[in-house]
């Protein structure tokens, strides 16, 4: 039996492997081991809770205000062990966390074979966003299997020299998760809260923003907050203590502002759901929101996923004050431009990324399942 492991360890490796854990489990002749790194260890816990998904192996590596330092090498040591007593004929991994780098690089020494889920993004440049654009790119050297979530991923690939006949366009398992979560006639207290007024959704974290730049970027919110009477902003705020710091300076107790925990999944989903605009450094709240139809203004100065901006879905607004400032009240103000951005599209895929990637694993191995 062909014997196959899943190795995650932050929210949004969570959100889109879980739904592949369970599409694996149902197939026979597959033994599925999980391992968590634990790199995150609250948002990680919410996930697995929420799709029901208990790991075999937790390395409980996070540390507060952990270095890029301590994850490697914390991950690097535990990993090891893990691949040593398993010894999986195939190590599927997610995206472009230390936890995926260094579980690759993990599996190289050990010689097992890597498929690497939402493989090829792309933004050349190696220190934005930082330290991904690297991991993505080094996986990518090491991994022999490439899910790609998108045609232009592929492209990115074949232009590496990847082996096309080891390239594989599935869609974004992100789109698997969203398909199981969003409902009509959802309620939660936020939305009551936010009732009448225009529902701002706020996230942001990237460690290449952590100081001035996200200062920036919640002064320019906080400015239009003041102006604005008619808008609420919600802010599942992230766990960083850096993160939250920053926040709790620039908003204070601002009477149109919640800064509330990291949301389950499956409330975060009808959020977006709900929302009037998002606000996001996120990746994976950029493959969501196109889905869903929401105008989403991404906080940064490039992005990995051009597909969504193609789309109309998305724009880029650097992390300036100013001109995050500017495109906010432009898309506030403007009619026009907000439905034009508001037009739902599917760049990321029909939701069956996982029965695609799971046939893929089956096929290549000889026996089948
Ligand atoms: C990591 C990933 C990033 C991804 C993000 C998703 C790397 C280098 N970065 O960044 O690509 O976008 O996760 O959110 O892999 N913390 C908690 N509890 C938690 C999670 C985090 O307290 O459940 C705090 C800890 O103090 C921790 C800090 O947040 O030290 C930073 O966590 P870390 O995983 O290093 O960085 P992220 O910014 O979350
Ligand atoms: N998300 C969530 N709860 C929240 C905020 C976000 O479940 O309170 C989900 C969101 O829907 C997306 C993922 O977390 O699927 C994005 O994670 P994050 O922004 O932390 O990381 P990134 O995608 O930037 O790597």
């Amino acid at each position: 039996m062909k014997k196959v492991m899943l190795v995650f360890g932050t929210r949004p490796e969570a959100i889109k492997m879980c739904p592949l854990v369970k599409e694996l489990r149902q197939r026979k002749n597959l033994s599925v081991i999980v391992c968590v790194t634990g790199q995150h260890r609250e948002m990680l816990r919410q996930v697995l809770d929420i799709f029901r998904v208990e790991p075999d192996y937790d390395l409980a590596v996070m540390q507060d205000r952990q270095t890029l330092f301590d994850v490697t090498v914390n991950i690097l040591n535990k990993i090891g062990q893990v691949l040593e007593i398993e010894r999986p004929d195939l190590v599927l991994i997610h995206g472009d966390t230390s936890t995926t780098f260094v579980t690759a690089l993990a599996c190289f020494y050990k010689q097992i074979e890597i498929g690497h889920v939402e493989a090829g993004l792309r933004t050349y440049d190696i220190y934005s966003p930082y330290p991904e654009e690297f991991n993505r790119q080094a996986i990518s050297i090491l991994a022999k299997y490439h899910f790609a979530p998108t045609q232009l991923a592929k492209n990115n690939l074949l232009k590496e020299g990847k082996k096309e006949e080891h390239i594989f366009v599935t869609g974004n398992t992100a789109i698997d998760a969203l398909k199981t979560t969003v409902r009509d006639g959802y309620e939660h207290p936020v939305l009551a809260w936010a009732q009448g007024y225009r529902l701002i959704v706020l996230t942001a974290h990237r460690r290449e923003n952590l100081g001035e730049p996200l200062l920036h970027m919640f002064r320019a919110i906080r400015r239009i907050l003041d102006e604005k009477e008619d808008i609420k902003v919600v802010y599942p705020i992230h766990k960083n203590p850096a993160v939250r710091s920053a926040a709790a300076e620039v908003f204070g107790s601002h009477r149109r502002i919640r800064l509330i925990e990291p949301m389950h999944v499956a409330d975060f989903h009808n959020l977006l759901a709900n929302a009037y605009l998002i606000l996001t450094d996120s990746g994976g709240i950029q493959e969501e929101a196109p889905s869903l139809g929401k105008p989403v203004l991404v906080m940064r100065n490039t992005t990995e996923r051009p597909e969504g901006i193609e789309a109309g879905t998305l724009k880029l607004v650097g992390t300036q004050e100013d001109g995050i400032y500017r495109n906010f009240q432009l898309l506030l103000d403007d009619k026009h431009l907000y439905e034009k951005m508001s037009r739902a599209s599917n760049p990321y895929g029909d939701g069956n990324a996982c029965g695609r990637i799971a046939d893929i694993v089956c096929v290549e191995d000889k026996k089948g399942c």
